[in-house]
């Protein structure tokens, strides 16, 4: 027969270990309780509350998830032999030559996004939207250690939270054998993308290192990010997709289809991060990662709009040459509280004497309505 205590007795250890180690109470056990074990109670109904509000939490998030309406996960439905020439074009793994050079595109590794991290905090050592989070008060330097770090955390967090959430971490690799500089590092780019239906969860913010990001720029810096930042952003998505009905294609519904609909912006694939590494700039790498997320998503569901943030002009452009256009001119976050390179005063007194260069960070809410068009186009060129 096992020894049998009162739950609220073995929860501590002060009453471990005032509890004899032959204590056995009686079957007939009186459940009357003093005052330290009322106390105990109430703490085994917080943890229990707690256990239980984050079990509902998950299967919420998790049936929200399931609910929508459009098949994310299914397997390819596209049957148009357009659509096949594209799609298998881009089908990872693939390898494309630009210049001499030779770059592998395919799934990022588990183990790739440490260097994935790396060559993001290069790439976006000048960006202005890193440095309004950061709350930095001077522009980064790539000879900085500390803020490289934090940047390094930042874009490892976001690119490991899209991986463990569901989410697509797509990379192109060199494959160049004689180059030195490359004999660790051969990510020359990356992008992460999440499907209709899923975006960051707390849970996996958690998982994916947001508690570094929180220790390296703050609660002001975890406010800018996890709170304003979204609210604009996700604002501007709303007002955008509010303001059109698009019409789906019927192999990406899961009943019916083939019909106009109005889509949530949740129902979109949301482009998280993309860049290419400093060294390989200019290249067509991100055309081609972005040409291959175009594929998949095409296989997966055709007729689904992609949505993203540009955070630089440079982004803005590429991205309108690949089809997206802007919901609205420019949005602007930080206003009065950083300059448009995304820089922040450093105390009251300067923020007051330069309250007129405090216009904020300008940044691009973009979306593409119909991401296969640009491929079927290139399709039909090929084929003249
Ligand atoms: C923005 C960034 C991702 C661009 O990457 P990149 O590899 O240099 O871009 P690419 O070389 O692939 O761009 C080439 C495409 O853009 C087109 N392009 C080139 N110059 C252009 C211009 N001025 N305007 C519009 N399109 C242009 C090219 O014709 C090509 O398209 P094509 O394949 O149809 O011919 C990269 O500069 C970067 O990582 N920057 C830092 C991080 C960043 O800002 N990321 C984006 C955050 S939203």
């Amino acid at each position: 027969m096992p020894q049998q205590y009162p739950l609220a007795a073995v929860l501590t250890d002060n009453c471990l270990d005032c509890i004899p180690w032959n204590y056995h109470p009686p079957l007939s056990h009186n459940f009357k309780l003093d005052q330290n074990q009322s106390l105990l109670s109430g703490a085994a109904f917080l943890y229990l509350f707690f256990a239980i509000s984050l079990g509902v939490l998950i299967v919420a998030e998790y049936m929200m998830a399931m609910a929508t309406s459009i098949q994310a996960d299914s397997p390819s439905t596209s049957s148009d032999s357009q659509g096949q020439t594209f799609t298998s074009m881009y089908a990872v793994p693939f390898t494309v030559t630009k210049g001499t050079e030779t770059f592998t595109v395919r799934e990022a590794r588990r183990d790739e996004l440490g260097d994935i991290g790396w060559v993001a905090a290069e790439a976006f050592i000048n960006n202005a939207m890193a440095y309004y989070f950061s709350g930095t008060t001077k522009p980064m330097q790539v000879t900085d250690k500390s803020a490289l770090r934090s940047l390094y955390e930042f874009y490892y967090f976001l690119f490991k939270t899209c991986a463990i959430g569901g989410g697509r971490a797509v990379v192109a690799v060199s494959e160049s054998k004689t180059d030195s500089d490359l004999s660790k590092n051969r990510i020359a780019a990356a992008a992460c993308w999440y499907p209709p239906g899923k975006r960051i969860k707390t849970m996996n913010a958690l998982r994916g290192g947001i508690v570094r990001c929180l220790w390296n720029w703050g609660f002001q810096g975890f406010d800018r990010m996890a709170n304003e930042y979204t609210k604009i952003t996700h604002g501007t998505f709303k007002r955008s997709f509010d303001s059109r009905a698009i019409e789906i294609p019927a192999a990406s519904m899961r009943k019916g289809g083939g019909k106009k609909i109005s889509l949530k912006e949740s129902d979109s694939w949301y482009l998280q991060a993309m860049f290419s590494s400093k060294r390989f700039e200019g290249r067509g790498l991100m055309a081609t990662l972005m040409r291959e997320g175009y594929a998949y998503a095409h296989r997966k569901a055709p007729g689904i709009p992609i949505t993203l943030d540009a955070t630089s002009a440079r982004a803005r452009d590429r991205y309108m040459h690949l089809g997206y256009e802007l919901m609205e001119p420019v949005t602007i976050i930080g206003a009065g509280k950083a300059t448009p390179i995304g820089l922040s005063p450093s105390n009251k007194t300067e923020k007051r004497k330069r309250q007129a260069e405090l216009t904020g960070v300008p940044y691009w809410c973009m979306v593409n309505w119909d991401p296969s068009r640009l491929l079927e186009i290139e399709s039909q060129e090929r084929k003249l």
